[in-house]
């Protein structure tokens, strides 16, 4: 003890050795590493003798201790590593030499660019379910302050010290009054850097809608244009509803401020069958029961048939007569163009003709169909024509 008193009290001529320390970056960023050197300038010591040597901040030891090493790496510097640093050296004849201090100041990065971001994204939540806001800062070194607040007013929610760049606050459950805007701060001692208010909705799933099926008369017949309005009972708005006919969509309509859509659909034999619908907010998508609906043909015998399967028998027995007639009206038409006497424009039975023929006439060429089937049956016929088509074109598409 009084031995190493008197090395330290030694004056220059005595000093066993001239130290000189030096650090690599001189102006460290926190954060970053930090070399030390200890470096010998002359000395009187043994050319072999082992030096050991210790470096010290602010009168404390470095956590290392004495070592044969004259270089210190620190792996990371923080702010509170600034201070006033020396080396130390000594031979094993306890001769000490210590070097000049050298100021050090770390330099901190103030926090940069923070914002706020919600999970889920886009700040809907569901009633019920957990709401994070992660704060973060695309820069900031050391400690960072963070602190949510809620509302314009800023009502403070939480704050925490992280040494990180981003953190996190968390509502379990969210109610009805979390909708609001929120907005986050972080300083790491540089002053606050606050980012954008961001919008939180608490929104509520549609729930399963109810499909209703309006039909004009007391039964939906052909050519009916029958509303099919789908209104879930709650959920948030906007809400995209969807309409189906035996699962195929039909199409969608969107009630932007809630309740309930409707559909317009012109109805043809083959829209009988199952209808539902579909209520989608973005959070899960609920369908309708199904509602079953039957499309009548007009009350006149020939349109019943049409739809019905009875047609088919029909074709057995009458088809050859009908091919012949019609073979007959489509040479007539082609050769002389006399539809005012045609023999085929009175026969028994319009009807029978017309199903057959729609039913039979496939392997002719499509103009003929067309311009038979106005001279035979004028309007209501070629409608029907006309739809035949369609379902072929449709049918082909598949
Ligand atoms: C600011 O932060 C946001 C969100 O983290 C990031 O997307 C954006 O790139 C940052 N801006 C710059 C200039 O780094
Ligand atoms: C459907 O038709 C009804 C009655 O004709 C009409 O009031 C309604 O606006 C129509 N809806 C749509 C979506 O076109
Ligand atoms: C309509 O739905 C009911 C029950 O969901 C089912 O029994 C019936 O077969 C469906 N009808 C058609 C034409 O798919």
């Amino acid at each position: 003890m009084l031995l190493g008193l008197v090395l330290l009290m030694c004056a220059p001529p005595c000093e066993p050795a001239m130290l000189l320390l030096t650090a690599r970056p001189s102006r460290p960023k926190e954060g970053s590493s930090m070399t030390l050197t200890c470096e010998v300038q002359a000395a009187s010591w043994k050319p072999d003798a082992q030096p050991q040597f210790c470096f010290f901040r602010d009168s404390q030891a470095l956590w290392q201790g004495w070592s044969s090493s004259p270089e210190l790496q620190l792996p990371t510097v923080w702010r509170e590593d600034s201070g006033s640093y020396w080396c130390e050296a000594k031979t094993s004849e306890l001769r000490v030499a210590r070097s000049p201090r050298i100021q050090i100041q770390v330099q901190g990065v103030p926090v940069w660019n923070v914002s706020l971001e919600t999970q889920p994204p886009g700040g809907q939540v569901q009633k019920g379910e957990k709401l994070v806001l992660v704060c973060l800062a695309t820069q900031g070194t050391g400690d960072i302050t963070f602190s949510w607040y809620k509302g314009a007013l800023g009502l403070n929610l939480e704050t925490k010290t992280q040494r990180s760049l981003a953190a996190k606050f968390e509502i379990p459950a969210v109610t009805d009054s979390d909708t609001e805007k929120y907005y986050c701060a972080a300083d790491n001692g540089y002053g606050p850097s606050i980012s954008e208010l961001v919008s939180v909705t608490i929104r509520i799933p549609a729930s399963r809608p109810v499909l209703t099926v309006r039909v004009p008369g007391t039964r939906a017949v052909v050519g009916d244009v029958v509303e099919l309005r789908c209104e879930a009972q709650s959920g948030s708005p906007p809400i995209q509803y969807w309409f189906y006919h035996e699962d195929v969509t039909l199409g969608s309509s969107s009630a932007p401020s809630g309740g309930g859509a409707s559909f317009n659909l012109s109805l043809t034999p083959e829209r009988s069958g199952n209808y539902s619908c579909e209520a989608d907010n973005g959070l899960g998508p609920q369908r309708s029961e199904a509602v079953p609906l039957s499309v009548t043909v007009p009350t006149e015998d020939r349109k019943e048939l049409l739809a019905s399967g009875i047609l088919e028998g029909l074709l057995g027995t009458l088809g050859p007569t009908i091919i012949a007639l019609l073979v007959c009206c489509w040479l007539k038409k082609r050769i002389g163009r006399r539809p005012a006497r045609d023999p085929c424009r009175s026969p028994p039975s319009p009807m029978a003709q017309v199903s057959n023929y729609v039913n039979s006439v496939a392997p002719l060429q499509e103009q003929s169909v067309y311009e038979n089937v106005n001279v035979v049956s004028g309007e209501e016929v070629y409608s029907l024509v006309y739809h035949t088509q369609q379902e072929r074109q449709a049918a082909g598409e598949k």
